[in-house]
């Protein structure tokens, strides 16, 4: 990945490296939302629209969240990702639905450590948003960024309204919207 969009590494200089090119980008796929951000630690990650080639890294994800994290992201215990439910979170449409990640390289490869997503109901037009951070990147100041990017981009996609259902006792996310709220009304 380079500061100017990803790129493609040479073979043999970084095996198994997971890069982003334009052999792997689907149509419509939104290039303007990618961007590296820097992190409370200075670490940097790179964000972009997830594209269909992220199945695998969308898996590891998963895998990686605690059992807490996935029971607030999905609102249930859930061990595994089902193909289907793999396909309709990596093909968005990047209007009505959307969502973008948060990679990073770790031990040289690629890893997403983080994803957020709306989902707008044609027939209400009321979008609903879900956010997972990877457990060793929360508190970092990603998902506070995430939500706020994502809300940009629905307004952008002429969403109106966005609601997440959350877990009663999931204070950091409700604080994390109560913060975002207020500072749209300045
Ligand atoms: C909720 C979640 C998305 C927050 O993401 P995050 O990257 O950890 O959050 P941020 O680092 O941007 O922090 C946002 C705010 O919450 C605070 N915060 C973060 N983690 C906290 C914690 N464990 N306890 C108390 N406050 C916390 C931060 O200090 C920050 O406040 P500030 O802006 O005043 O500094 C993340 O914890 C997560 O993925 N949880 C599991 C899945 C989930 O709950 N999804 C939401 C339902 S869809």
């Amino acid at each position: 990945m380079t500061q100017n969009g990803p790129t493609r590494r040479k073979q043999g200089h970084a095996k198994n490296m997971v890069t982003y090119s334009s052999e792997n980008t689907p149509p419509r796929y939104p290039r303007e939302y990618e961007s590296w951000i820097t992190v409370k630690d200075s670490r940097r990650v790179f964000m972009r629209p997830i594209k269909p080639t992220d199945r695998n890294l969308l898996l590891d994800l998963f895998h990686r969240l605690s059992d807490q994290s996935i029971f607030l992201r999905f609102l249930e215990h859930r061990q595994e990702l089902s193909p289907e439910l793999l396909d309709r979170l990596t093909v968005v449409n990047y209007v009505s639905d959307f969502a973008i990640v948060a990679t990073a390289v770790e031990k040289s490869k690629d890893h997403i450590i983080a994803v957020c997503r709306y989902h707008c109901d044609r027939d209400t037009g009321v979008a609903e948003f879900a956010i997972a951070v990877r457990d060793d990147w929360q508190g970092m100041g990603l998902g506070k960024e995430m939500v706020r990017r994502l809300i940009d981009i629905a307004k952008k996609n002429g969403i109106r309204r966005i609601e997440a259902v959350v877990n009663s006792s999931n204070k950091v996310v409700m604080k994390l919207i109560n913060d975002l709220w207020r500072k749209s009304k300045g």
